[in-house]
Parts: structure tokens; sequence; C-alpha cells
């Protein structure tokens, strides 16, 4: 496919215009939003271009603090997520952590390939993990979309608890709320489904993944 310089150039033409928009309804937009972020919200999601966060949530700018990922999976090795994690959590304080999935996730669908993917084998075990611990359920599910649907489900449920296990979020519950919800896209209709799998305590894990953090 032919580069095309056009479709880069209107990038700029489309910030300039936008600039223009934000300073017609307010003069200080820019000004203002230079002073500093508190947003309430971390979004973990899935780095597929079809699901900006900010756009589906009618976020704006300043509102949600982001990370994306393929296939939208917490993984404590990555120290990407888990600085962005921190920093989202013990400096700008937010009080809730979102883990979006959606579904016809290309990643959750080659996870479930026997295909050899080279380096991207290595971030997708984390998914085939996911699928192995719920292989009872996932298995009987004879049709294969059905069955990468609850997958993509199961990953975000799976991802929520993994950020429960983090220390980072436990010493955070020891002073103040802090919710961690799972939820998911559905492109073919637009809505958000709420897997409601939300954790807010240690309650819910078990004794080998909680931190003394007395
Ligand atoms: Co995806």
């Amino acid at each position: 496919m032919p580069v095309s310089k056009e479709i880069y150039l209107k990038l700029l033409q489309n910030n300039e215009e936008w600039v223009k928009e934000r300073l017609k309804t307010d003069a200080h937009y820019f000004s203002d939003l230079e002073k500093g972020q508190s947003p309430h919200f971390l979004w973990i999601g899935c780095a597929d271009s079809r699901v900006p966060a900010e756009e589906i949530t009618g976020l704006e700018p300043g509102d949600v603090f982001v990370h994306r990922n393929i296939a939208n999976v917490v993984s404590t090795n990555d120290f990407n997520l888990m600085s962005v994690l921190q920093y989202a959590v013990e400096v700008l304080h937010v009080q809730h952590i979102i883990v979006c999935g959606h579904y016809g996730c290309g990643g959750v669908i080659a996870s479930m390939s026997n295909k050899d993917f080279g380096l991207v084998n290595k971030w997708l075990h984390n998914i085939k993990e996911v699928y192995f611990t719920h292989h009872k359920e996932l298995d009987a599910i004879e049709n294969e979309e059905q069955r990468g649907r609850r997958l993509v489900e199961l990953n975000v449920q799976e991802q929520v608890r993994n950020l429960a296990e983090t220390s980072i979020v436990q010493k955070a519950w020891n002073k103040r709320e802090l919710s961690v919800h799972g939820w998911v896209f559905d492109m073919g209709t637009g809505f958000i489904k709420d897997l409601n799998v939300m954790l807010d305590d240690q309650e819910s894990l078990h004794p080998i993944f909680r931190y003394d953090l007395k």
C-alpha cells in the first residue's frame, strides 16, 4: 500500500481545528489544562484502534489516566503497567480502576489458536493461562465465536483479580476506597457491559495473595 502523505498531514490540520474549537468555547482551556491533572479513573484497555477510552465514555482530556496493551493484560512482570498503576494510585489517587476488554479482541482470539507468533507468544501466554484456569467452562462451549467472547470476559475478570493481588492496590485499600472494575466493550452495538466482577477489598482473595501491610 503506498504511503499517503495527505492522511498524515490531515492529523495536524485536525489538531489546528481542534485548538480553534476549544478556544472558541473557552479561552482559558489550554492554560487550565496545563495546570495539572487529577483524573478519577485509571483505564486499562486493549490497544485496538476501535476502543478509544475517552470517546466511548464521554470523557475529556484530564479525566482518565490510560494504559493500553494487547488484550488488556495485567502482568506483574510488566514494569510499564506497574509504573502506571503505582503513579495512578499513589500520586493521582484515582478512585476507580477500569479494565476494559472488547469482544472480537484479536489478542484473545490469537491466544486460542496453536499458531506460533514468535515474541507475541510470550504475551499471549498470559491469556492462555486464563483459558487454562477456566478450560472446563470454555471447552464446553462448542461455538468458537461464543467461546472467544466468553474468554474475553474471563480475561477481564482475571486481570481485575491480578490488579487486586498487587501490593499497590492493597496498600491503597488499607487507607481509602478504591474500586477495580471489569468491563467489556461490544463494538457491534457500541455498548459497554459491566461484568460485575468489581473488587474493593482483600476479602475475596486467597490468603496467599494478601500482603501483610500493617
Ligand atoms: Co483487543
